[in-house]
């Protein structure tokens, strides 16, 4: 076994680029090759188990590793018809797929446009919204607002409205024109240096200084997360969202919900939107829609959106694929009928109880969350809120030495988020927290911060 493992790790170095990390790291984490999963943990080449913090890094994995059924049902519709040009013919599990997003989806969102990822989806977003400015007569209703912090893809366009300078974004510069960004709702860190309540969401009224400034005749939408996912886990006050929407509804300016991660339950709802009781003018989803069994990613949006729009000029090959469509009905299925959004809510609260009982930590700063979307902001020094140094990898310490006792984590700057599938149960959530906890301790101890 071992020396298979070794044969793949240096073959996958050899031939495959890995995305956004680099040879060096590629070599210091092996790479993990995995062969199978089950429930939340998976299993590398050399059969050691690992406890999935992250729903497989990226929260996609919502119903857990090891589905027959999905991969049945997939399988079946593979071989009656797998695949057929998306331009004006369709099958069946598209329909049946669109069908139930509608009924699934908030407001009047009713019309579903199938791509392959979230990139796709909120490109699709981007140009739903120039299109549908177009033809009500505007030539110039283009821009699109986003926030700091925010991540919405990697595609050219879904890459202008991401906001961080990191080098994702700048090496690709220059990105298209017309991206503006306002400040994210990040309490923790606010940029105005106010606190809640008393700041009265300054973050928010600084979205409708920017359309002013823009001109709302020139800014086509309004993209944003309801709880910013990749940003670091950022939960808004509850009186942040309907001001938005009200801004946005003033100026006639298109709401964007980007629920690729906050979609299918993540944060205890079925979309992240129904904690804040707003309608969203188009809404876009991927990872969770299929749990990662196939690529897909949907755009949905109201009739009167798209009614006036003579065809939507987009397209890409695998628009409307039916064995993808198929393996997010199964996968809704099993959402449902395993009560998982339910599941989130519950063991998302014991989860950050258990992440804040951390709070005595010299380096804890943070805790964070709503249902299975949570997080731990770790600081230097917690009265002045500081940062380690980039190059002092304290979280990088963490993880390895969770690593070594079998859980993977993720991290974003000093953030480490904990987003498991929505599956897992209390008694694993009791393990995640316990092994965590230990790395917590002997990073300190190693950096040299001290217990009060
Ligand atoms: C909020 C959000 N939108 C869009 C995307 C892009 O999705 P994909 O990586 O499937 O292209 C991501 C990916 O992490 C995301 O977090």
């Amino acid at each position: 076994m071992a020396k298979d493992g070794q044969e793949l790790r240096s073959k996958a170095k050899d031939h495959v680029v890995f995305p956004v990390v680099s040879p060096q790291e590629v070599s210091k984490m092996g790479p993990l090759v995995f062969t199978r999963g089950e429930g939340i943990y998976v299993w590398d080449v050399d059969g050691k188990r690992y406890m999935d913090s992250m729903a497989s890094g990226v929260y996609a994995v919502h119903v857990g590793y090891g589905r027959k059924e999905i991969a049945k049902a997939m399988g079946e519709q593979a071989s009656r018809l797998h695949y057929f040009c998306p331009y004006g013919y369709i099958s069946e599990p598209v329909i049946k797929l669109g069908e139930k997003l509608a009924e699934l989806a908030p407001g009047d969102l009713s019309m579903t446009f199938f791509t392959c990822d979230g990139s796709e989806a909120v490109e699709s977003a981007f140009k739903i919204a120039k299109q549908w400015a177009y033809h009500q007569g505007y030539r110039r209703k283009y821009k699109i607002i986003s926030r700091r912090r925010a991540y919405h893809g990697s595609t050219m366009g879904a890459l202008a409205a991401t906001g961080t300078m990191s080098p994702l974004r700048k090496i690709m510069e220059p990105l298209p024109p017309g991206y503006r960004f306002a400040s994210a709702p990040y309490c923790y860190r606010c940029d105005f240096g106010l606190s809640y309540p008393d700041c009265a969401l300054q973050c928010a009224d600084s979205v409708e200084q920017i359309i002013l400034h823009q001109g709302p005749d020139n800014v086509a939408a309004f993209i944003g997360e309801m709880v910013m996912a990749a940003g670091g886990c950022i939960v808004p006050p509850p009186e942040y969202w309907p001001r938005i929407r009200e801004i946005c509804s003033k100026h006639g300016v298109l709401l964007i919900d980007d629920e690729v991660v906050c979609g299918f339950g993540r944060t205890g709802k079925f979309f992240g939107v129904e904690h804040y009781g707003i309608k969203p003018d188009i809404m876009t989803m991927a990872k969770c829609l299929t749990s990662g069994y196939s690529p897909l990613g949907a755009t949905i949006t109201k009739p009167e959106i798209i009614r006036d729009m003579p065809a939507f000029w987009h397209v890409h090959t695998y628009n409307n694929h039916p064995v993808s469509c198929t393996a997010a009905i199964e996968n809704i299925r099993i959402i449902e009928e395993e009560n998982l959004v339910q599941n989130s809510a519950e063991v998302g609260k014991y989860l950050l109880e258990g992440l804040r009982s951390f709070s005595n930590h010299p380096s804890v700063g943070d805790v964070r969350g709503l249902g299975l979307l949570t997080a731990i902001e770790f600081v230097k020094d917690k009265s002045t809120k500081e940062r380690f140094p980039e190059d002092q990898a304290f979280c990088g310490r963490i993880m390895d030495l969770a690593l070594d006792e079998g859980v993977i984590l993720r991290r974003v700057e000093d953030i480490i988020e904990f987003c498991p599938p929505l599956i897992i149960t209390k008694s694993e959530v009791d393990e995640m927290i316990e092994i965590t906890d230990r790395a917590i301790t002997q990073a300190e101890k190693e950096f040299g911060l001290q217990h009060n």
